[in-house]
């Protein structure tokens, strides 16, 4: 524990340390997720699963983050998988519903913008305050950031419509 970080993160350090244990939660999820993503998907997904996988990495590298803060500030993160879905504000991701390639990336868009409000939100609460976490915060909103950049430029120029029945059958 860093016992000046923790003076330093001052009377609002509960507050701080709630958020990262949120952000934890989340990170962790959306790790899953994109993991299982990678693994799993199907179609012409298949030609995604490094990208997937290289999202999974992020992720899982902004959880380890966001670990060392919460300890540097005297706690750690949950050691229950069970608690993530409880605490990371989005609830179950369920995965397995989201193996299309247009789906997986709708739905990672969704992740991404919660990720920007929550990175958003510790930034403005740590502000001219708690430097060590106000730096941590930037750093991983811009990553969400771009992101939810990537996420909207895929999806803007994917090329897969679905089929309408008629068409299909003709
Ligand atoms: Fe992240
Ligand atoms: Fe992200």
């Amino acid at each position: 524990m860093g016992k000046k970080s923790l003076e330093i993160a001052g009377p609002g350090a509960d507050g701080t340390v709630a958020m990262l244990h949120k952000a934890y939660a989340f990170e962790m999820s959306t790790f899953h997720y994109f993991q299982y993503v990678a693994n799993n998907i199907e179609g012409i997904g298949v030609l995604f699963e490094d990208f997937f996988e290289e999202r999974a990495k992020e992720e899982l590298g902004h959880a380890e983050e966001v670990n060392e803060r919460l300890m540097e500030l005297g706690t750690n993160p949950t050691d229950d998988p069970a608690r993530w879905e409880q605490e990371n504000g989005v609830g179950r991701l369920q995965p397995k519903r989201f193996l299309s390639l247009r789906s997986a990336i709708e739905k990672a868009l969704e992740f991404e913008r919660v990720a920007i409000g929550l990175y958003n939100d510790l930034a403005n609460a740590t502000k001219d305050k708690d430097h060590g976490t106000y730096e941590l915060a930037l750093k991983l909103l811009k990553d969400e950031l771009e992101d939810e950049q990537t996420m909207e430029d895929i999806l803007a120029r994917l090329e897969i419509k679905d089929v309408p029945a008629a068409a299909a059958s003709a």
